[in-house]
């Protein structure tokens, strides 16, 4: 009899900022065995699983998603009862600079995991196929944006309609695994979820950005007038959200996740500023307040301007919702990155560097 207590997850993208905080849940909450398959890319960073790297039921291969020999090979040796597929290029930015990858990765690469999961699957025995899922974890940014001047939220019904190169690869990526479902029947799950913040977050994106060039006393950037809106999530209140839909979701169901907690870029990052002042009051830069070095720069192409989830699906039927609010969790993340500067300074030397000069930051 087959025990669901001690499932082989197969995770993809697992050193990434999300998949390091899915196996840090799994590893910490729940008894499972973990695969994490993962390229390291520039965003890939095993010091992000340093706490549980040592645990017997941890294991990691470095492989790309689009190598079909090797995931096969894989497949073969872990067999996996589930697999949750986080691998990919995740930055807006670097995505209308560069977009091929995100082409490469986001939807050839998904697709050479849907082709290897369903092979795989067509031959599990009958108990084993009707438990395996592969969850494929997306974005809101799938269903473009709303207006600022509306309450109106994206549902799991709301139609497709990206605007980035980054959004249109995770929107083509959730056809391709809504399709493997209705033409083959691979049990998939799909969740799309807001802007997430926390420990371990690469420093390209809004919060770490912001925290990390106060402190190196460098300029704030915020794109255009700052007034665009997100919904922010703590990470591990999406990793405990991942867990609730991979274990209880039916297949084929999507759910969204989020925050109930939309902000205005200014506003999130004054937020860290005031933060920043209490807790590393800066003496040698001649300013009164972080919020000094706030710097409105050209506007992002195309920049969505508000996104916003309504998470009641999954906190009806799956009983989810976020534990952590945006104060606690935002001082959190502040503390994590004072108090890790081995990780910090990793991560500020060589690809960062480089992409950092390339960008409309100024410094
Ligand atoms: P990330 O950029 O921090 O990590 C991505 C990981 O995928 C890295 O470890 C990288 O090495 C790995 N990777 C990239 N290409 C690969 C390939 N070809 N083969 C194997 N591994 C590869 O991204 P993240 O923020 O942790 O996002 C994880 C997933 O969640 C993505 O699919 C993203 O679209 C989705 N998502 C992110 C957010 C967010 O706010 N960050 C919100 C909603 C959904
Ligand atoms: P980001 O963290 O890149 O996430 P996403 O584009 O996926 O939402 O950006 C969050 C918001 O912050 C987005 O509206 C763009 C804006 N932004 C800035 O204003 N300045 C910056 O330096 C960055 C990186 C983002």
């Amino acid at each position: 009899m087959f025990d669901c207590n001690f499932m082989n997850i197969l995770i993809t993208g697992g050193a990434g900022f999300i998949g390091s905080a899915v196996i840090r849940y799994l590893i910490n909450e729940t008894d499972h065995k973990i695969l994490n398959v993962d390229k390291l890319t520039y965003a890939g960073n095993l010091e992000s699983l340093a706490t549980i790297a040592n645990n017997s039921r941890y294991h990691f291969c470095q492989a790309d998603i689009s190598d079909q020999a090797h995931i096969t090979q894989l497949f073969k040796q872990f067999q996996p009862d589930t697999v949750m597929h986080l691998a990919a290029e995740s930055h807006v930015d670097r995505s209308i600079s560069s977009s091929a990858e995100f082409i490469q990765t986001n939807i050839v690469g998904t697709f050479q995991l849907l082709e290897i999961s369903r092979h795989y699957w067509e031959n599990l025995p009958e108990e084993k196929q009707h438990l395996f899922r592969f969850h494929h974890i997306s974005t809101d940014e799938v269903y473009g944006d709303l207006s600022d001047l509306s309450s109106e939220l994206f549902t799991e019904s709301t139609p497709y309609a990206p605007s980035s190169p980054y959004s249109a690869s995770k929107a083509s990526s959730d056809h391709l695994v809504r399709a493997w479902h209705r033409t083959y029947g691979l049990p998939v799950i799909i969740t799309n979820c807001s802007n997430n913040y926390g420990p371990y977050h690469f420093p390209e994106k809004l919060i770490p950005l912001t925290i990390l060039n106060a402190l190196q006393g460098k300029k704030l950037p915020l794109y255009g007038n700052g007034e665009q809106i997100r919904d922010w999530l703590y990470v591990e209140d999406h990793a405990r959200a991942l867990y609730q839909v991979v274990t209880k979701a039916k297949a084929g169901s999507t759910y969204n996740i989020g925050g109930h907690n939309e902000q205005k870029n200014i506003d999130v990052v004054k937020n860290i500023c005031t933060l920043l002042d209490e807790l590393a009051p800066n003496k040698t830069l001649g300013i009164k307040s972080y919020k000094d070095l706030i710097t409105f720069v050209p506007d992002r192409p195309g920049h969505d301007v508000r996104y916003a989830i309504d998470a009641s699906k999954i906190k009806q039927e799956l009983g989810w919702e976020p534990e952590e609010n945006f104060q606690s969790g935002l001082r959190k993340t502040v503390l994590w990155y004072l108090n890790n500067q081995d990780w910090v300074n990793h991560i500020l030397t060589g690809e960062y560097q480089k992409w950092i000069q390339q960008q409309y930051h100024p410094q």
